[in-house]
């Protein structure tokens, strides 16, 4: 039996809603086709935003969306994004396709799409490609409300108020796509191109993210903290520094042969399991070189793109990086939230790549047609673990899985506002049932559960939308503690009081 001691006495601290975070780019049919299909479409939609997707996306409570990319946010000129439909400058996509981009979805489009999930905005600027002074005026266009030059074409373009800007990113991958620099190159344009990003409404200040690490570049991290918090030392961290990002995608493969999203083995199974386990090391590697700067734990670690990432789709665009989801990328998502909500003291956002028909997206489409996928589940039976209090769990007779190396069972436990406290389970075995036990050293008055189960390679189709879903768990109350058996490759979450 799989058994958790859950201390309800020491939490670990908030979860920080945007720990539940997303990410369009302007990639494939992300943008356009999944979210974006204009207002004269056929497919119901407000000002151009699809309303399956919009109300499925409500459904899970996005906190935060970043936007324009990725690679594309290098590349990204937003003058060509606004103003009138017909005046707007068409693009090559030379990252993803090369492909035209018409750049009929640009900032107002954004902050709409935002108003209509009510989710915070996350911003990413371009330091590759761009100048100091178009992100500076991109700022201005956004967040300035006054007499200014940008907040005057803004009013132009339809609409006089600022908007709010929550989080803006400085630069993506600048270590790679982002201009191939080196940390401390890159870390001094953070230095320069961050002073600019002014803050215009000090009720809600931006929060700014410095370009992070590629998964275990430890050196990036140290390099990019040292010249940043080096001469002169910033008076204060808020509004120099908010976040740090990481990236890091599972490739069960490999990044040359990442391997098929609906066709693998037991042995790509358990290296899918070891890989996303692997977001841990991740943590603890990046967090012990920010502590060191950064001990008050102020500035966050933003994984602001993370989710498994396999071969595409036979026969569609390589560079579209569409790909089905299965029961396996459920576990890889149960698994990676449970690891932010167990470290809520220095993950302060992440954002899953990405939200529509790219990667682990959490819904696909066909054209008028919509399915959400088993990772839209799992992001739907966590959902109240946004703002909630983590709370410490502690693991016994929890057997192992994938030759030893892995726990059978992963879990994260959070107290919700309303009382109540939520945990959620995650069963890493292809093969076996585990019986897990929550205690929480008290007798739980009542248990109640959700269930998401299906064999591994299992998965929704817009032929078949429903084979994959939510169902309830059997969990009963045992000697005052909280018992339920959780099929294999199965995630559950249950909810105690
Ligand atoms: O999410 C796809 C791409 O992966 C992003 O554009 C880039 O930042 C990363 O390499």
């Amino acid at each position: 039996m799989a058994m958790f001691r859950i201390d309800e006495a020491k939490p670990l601290g908030r979860i920080a809603p945007e720990i539940y975070g997303h990410f369009s780019e302007h990639l494939g049919r992300c943008i356009y086709e999944g979210i974006f299909v204009k207002p004269d479409s056929g497919i119901p939609n407000v000002n151009g935003m699809r309303t399956d997707v919009v109300e499925a996306l409500k459904e899970i409570r996005v906190p935060v969306l970043r936007w324009p990319g990725g690679c594309f946010a290098d590349e990204y000129h937003w003058k060509d994004g606004i103003g009138p439909l017909e005046g707007r400058k068409r693009m090559i996509n030379t990252h993803w396709g090369g492909v035209v981009e018409d750049n009929s979805f640009g900032t107002h489009e954004f902050f709409e799409l935002c108003r209509q999930l009510g989710c915070k905005t996350y911003i990413n600027g371009n330091v590759g490609s761009g100048t100091v002074q178009e992100m500076s005026e991109w700022v201005e266009y956004m967040t300035f409300d006054g007499v200014s030059p940008m907040a005057e074409l803004r009013a132009k373009n339809g609409h006089a108020a600022p908007w709010r800007v929550d989080y803006f990113g400085v630069g993506n991958e600048n270590w790679g796509c982002g201009g191939n620099m080196t940390p401390g190159y890159y870390a001094n344009l953070y230095r320069r191109y961050q002073t600019y990003v002014r803050c215009y409404n000090h009720d809600a200040p931006i929060k700014k993210i410095c370009g992070g690490p590629n998964v275990d570049d430890v050196k990036w991290t140290k390099k990019v903290l040292k010249t940043c918090f080096g001469h002169p030392q910033p008076e204060d961290v808020h509004g120099f520094m908010d976040g740090l990002s990481l990236h890091y995608y599972v490739h069960p493969g490999g990044w040359k042969h990442k391997g098929s999203a609906l066709e693998f083995t037991e042995e790509e199974w358990y290296a899918t399991m070891e890989k996303a386990l692997y977001m841990e090391d991740l943590i603890r590697l990046h967090g012990d070189v920010m502590d060191k700067y950064d001990p008050e734990k102020s500035v966050g670690l933003i994984v602001d793109e993370w989710g498994a990432w396999y071969d595409v789709e036979p026969g569609t665009n390589p560079g579209f990086l569409y790909q089905q989801n299965t029961m396996r990328d459920a576990l890889v998502a149960a698994v990676t939230l449970n690891i932010f909500n167990n470290h809520c003291d220095r993950v302060k956002m992440a954002c899953i790549a990405q939200m529509v028909n790219v990667l682990q997206a959490v819904l696909l489409t066909e054209g008028p047609k919509m399915i959400k996928t088993p990772t839209w589940y799992v992001f739907h039976m966590y959902r109240d673990h946004q703002g909630a209090q983590a709370l410490p769990v502690k693991a016994e007779g929890v057997g192992a899985v994938g030759g030893s190396k892995m726990p059978a069972v992963q879990v994260s436990a959070s107290k919700l506002e309303h009382g109540g406290i939520l945990v959620t389970a995650a069963n890493l075995s292809m093969t076996d049932s585990q019986t897990v036990r929550l205690d929480l050293g008290r007798t739980a008055e009542s248990a109640s559960g959700v269930l998401l189960t299906g064999e591994a390679h299992a998965h929704n189709t817009f032929d078949a939308p429903e084979a994959v879903k939510e169902q309830p768990l059997a969990v009963t109350v045992v000697d005052g503690a909280a018992e339920f058996e959780l099929p294999p490759c199965g995630v559950a979450s249950v909810c105690l009081t």
